[in-house]
């Protein structure tokens, strides 16, 4: 049996659009919603209001095969359809709550629909443990007995800029379920997808996204605090990497060293985690070192910019590269924000360009007012006393000496990422001091006094 489903997915961001669009491409009839009516609006004339690639062609054709609908209210999503993705946005503040009213505002408006088959409602959303009992409690309460739901977790690990892919060639399916009927329709819908399924329990689903997340965040601040000890001791810290890479049990993925994890996901996910793991007695003490480092990478780069440069705050400054990661126009929880506030604040009168190829509008309204956002890197660049390679954009690897040499004032280059060749840059006049490496000019003169860590 591979019948074609009837789907709804509420949220139309990234993981709701593309997962919509993805299983309509796979031949089922697949319903978007979104309480965001000009979203809805711009959807159903075929336009993604947003930066993803392969998602515009994804959805066009589906839409005209008609395998796509988008539009409806969410209170409806469920009268004909008999699967509900559920991809709301779950923001955490900075106490690590995890916000669960745009989740509650919609089980809670769903309409009671007629028929004796059981209705699944599969939650995408990345939730605290416990939540799809919650939800299932909360509809069963609510709705007349002759409504039948089942919850289940199906956590998404797509990545942004890769979504498409990402779903196309999951590295794992994993569907959470109470029930082996729920379990068996879900593992069916997924049959076509290459990866393995994992059937588990819905509170084991939850907390493996969780855990999944947390354990990218602590590899990545284990990467630059290894990499700030490497700067202390005159080691080189992508050689470090390489090194421990080569061995299977640590792998070469998720080790470089920069100005930290950003993004929708990675940071507001080891917040809610650090809270919840609190909450239920077992604190998971590296994943909230691992946020503590993390934010306090753009201060390092900060200092290693005024130990390159006198007088900074007589000076002009270029960040390249501003969205959290490369390939996407994202700018939430960017550390070019708190590098840029940094900056800012330590060096008042600096004078800072920044320039990214997607973000440049995005970041326009999120930096201070005082950063000049640039149409090019290299107007950003021209007349700069210093440059911070912020976010490891292709383009700038396409950069000659010659070229910083042309425009910079002084070509002082602190690549935060790693992503230029710094020796032959150094070789031909070039200050570039990458994350963790070997600096071009004496250790004594970047080394940084002491500790930055706080003591908690
Ligand atoms: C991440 C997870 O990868 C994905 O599985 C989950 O579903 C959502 O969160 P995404 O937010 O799209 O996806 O970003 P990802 O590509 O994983 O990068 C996360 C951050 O880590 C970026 O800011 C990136 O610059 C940083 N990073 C990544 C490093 O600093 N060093 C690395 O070695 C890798």
């Amino acid at each position: 049996r591979n019948a074609f489903m009837k789907i709804a997915v509420i949220g139309t961001g990234v993981v709701g659009l593309t997962t919509g669009a993805g299983f309509a491409d796979l031949g089922h009839s697949v319903l978007c919603v979104d309480i965001d009516a000009a979203k809805i609006a711009q959807l159903s004339k075929g336009l993604v209001p947003y930066y993803e690639p392969g998602l515009q062609e994804l959805v066009t054709r589906n839409l005209d095969a008609g395998r796509l609908q988008f539009g409806g209210a969410p209170s409806h999503a469920l009268r004909d359809a008999e699967l509900l993705f559920v991809a709301v946005g779950t923001p955490t503040d900075d106490h690590g709550e995890m916000s669960l009213a745009s989740l509650w505002s919609v089980i809670d408006r769903l309409e009671p629909w007629t028929g004796d088959s059981v209705k699944m409602i599969a939650i995408k959303s990345t939730v605290p443990v416990g939540t799809a009992d919650r939800v299932e409690a909360r509809l069963r309460s609510r709705l007349p007995e002759e409504c039948l739901v089942d919850v289940a977790s199906v956590p998404e690990f797509m990545r942004e800029g890769s979504a498409v892919r990402d779903f196309f060639d999951p590295s794992r399916i994993v569907i959470g379920v109470a029930s082996p009927e729920t379990g068996a329709r879900l593992e069916l819908l997924h049959r076509r997808l290459p990866g393995g399924i994992i059937v588990t329990d819905r509170r084991s689903s939850e907390l493996a996204k969780l855990a999944s997340n947390a354990f990218l965040a602590v590899k990545i601040s284990y990467a630059n605090e290894m990499a700030a000890l490497a700067e202390q001791t005159g080691a080189d810290y992508p050689s470090v990497a390489k090194i421990m890479g080569h061995d299977p049990r640590i792998g070469p993925l998720f080790l470089n060293a920069g100005l930290g994890f950003g993004g929708s996901c990675l940071p507001k996910d080891t917040r809610a985690l650090v809270r919840l793991a609190d909450e239920a007695g077992a604190p998971q003490t590296l994943v909230a070192a691992a946020v503590r480092a993390n934010v306090m990478l753009p201060l390092r780069t900060v200092r290693k910019l005024e130990a390159a440069l006198s007088d900074p705050g007589r000076r002009k400054v270029a960040l390249l590269g501003l969205a959290f990661k490369p390939g996407t126009d994202d700018m939430r929880e960017a550390p070019s924000l708190r590098l840029a506030a940094e900056l800012l604040r330590r060096n008042p009168g600096v004078r800072l360009t920044a320039y990214d190829p997607a973000a440049g509008e995005a970041a326009r309204k999120l930096l201070p007012g005082a950063v000049k956002i640039c149409a090019t890197a290299e107007e950003a660049l021209t007349g700069a006393d210093a440059a911070i390679i912020v976010t490891e954009w292709r383009e700038f690897r396409l950069f000659q000496a010659e070229d910083f040499k042309k425009w910079m004032n002084r070509p002082i280059i602190i690549d935060g990422r790693n992503s230029l060749d710094s020796e032959a840059l150094n070789a031909q006049g070039v200050v570039c001091i990458g994350a963790g490496r070997l600096p071009a000019i004496p250790v004594e003169q970047i080394r940084l006094p002491g500790e930055l860590l706080p003591k908690s």
